[in-house]
């Protein structure tokens, strides 16, 4: 028996050392939050996503009185970039939340496992990998693809 080890790198930054490119993304999945329907939660989060294209696709999460057919935010930005640029591949994904108090969290959100699978689709879609900024007030995760958030991702059958 041996034992494998998965690591993933993780870049930790500020805002301010990201490249322009990046800092507008950041600011439009900030931006993004305001647009949260969340009135079950009051957890408000919101996802930028860059596409080959050059268009900048935005999301937030939807709630519902029924629970699970809301949706988070960054399925929310990754089904509407799809439907609406088809071709598209994406370049990066940016995700901001603010928590019930209307602050923007302390530490990093990560996306659900669902929201991760999800993206995985769109990474694959790509054949590249599609990186991953995850933010909170003063720090930033950069992750260097979608499937080092899903090790062991189904993908196929
Ligand atoms: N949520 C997201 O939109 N993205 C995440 O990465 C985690 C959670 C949403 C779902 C729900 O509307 C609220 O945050 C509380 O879980």
């Amino acid at each position: 028996m041996k034992t494998i080890e998965i690591n993933i790198p993780v870049e930790v930054a500020k805002f301010e050392e990201l490249s322009d490119t990046d800092r507008h993304l950041v600011e439009l999945a900030r931006e993004a939050t305001y647009r949260s329907y969340s009135p079950y939660s009051h957890f408000r989060v919101g996802a930028a996503i860059a596409l080959d294209n050059g268009e900048i696709v935005t999301g937030a999460n939807q709630e519902n009185v029924a629970y699970p057919s809301g949706t988070c935010a960054e399925r929310s930005a990754c089904f509407y970039a799809g439907a609406r640029y088809p071709e598209a591949k994406f370049l990066t994904i940016a995700i901001a939340a603010r928590d019930t108090n209307g602050n923007f969290v302390a530490t990093p959100i990560a996306p659900c496992g669902a929201c991760r699978q999800a993206l995985l689709e769109y990474e694959m879609r790509a054949g590249h990998p599609v990186r991953v900024i995850l933010t909170a007030a003063d720090s930033l995760y950069i992750l260097p693809s979608v499937s080092s958030l899903l090790p062991f991702a189904f993908t196929e059958f």
